[in-house]
């Protein structure tokens, strides 16, 4: 079971939901569930309205990430990836802080997401 603690700026305070473990849903499913209204209007990765960041809490070194080739090319778009940001990422496991939460599987470790309540604004 993870935690996952949503903040923003529309929010009156953070709210933390727990991702049951194995569960593939994306973290925007979660967060519908929950009413947490992140920006959404393609759902597939594609026009980067539900950016986030994310930080990975607790001790534990971040699992390595996934990156669809749709997340990678929308965040380029975005200037949320940098080519350099893509080798380290893919070279050394090492996820990015910078999200699309349609693409975003939950995993079992504790995280924190953020985002602004604009579509496509951190
Ligand atoms: Fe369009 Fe996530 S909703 S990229």
């Amino acid at each position: 079971m993870a935690n996952v603690t949503f903040s923003s700026p529309i929010l009156e305070k953070d709210v933390t939901v727990y991702a049951v473990a194995g569960d593939t849903k994306t973290l925007l499913a979660l967060a519908k569930k929950n009413d947490i209204p992140i920006p959404c209007q393609c759902q597939d990765g594609e026009c980067g309205s539900c950016l986030i960041k994310v930080t990975v809490l607790g001790d534990n070194p971040p699992l390595a990430s996934h990156l669809t080739d749709k997340e990678k090319l929308t965040l380029s778009v975005n200037g949320k990836l940098s080519k350099a940001l893509l080798e380290k990422i893919e070279t050394k496991d090492s996820p990015p802080s910078y999200r699309l939460a349609c693409q975003y599987i939950v995993r079992d470790e504790d995280i924190l997401v953020e985002f602004s309540g604009e579509a496509g604004v951190e």
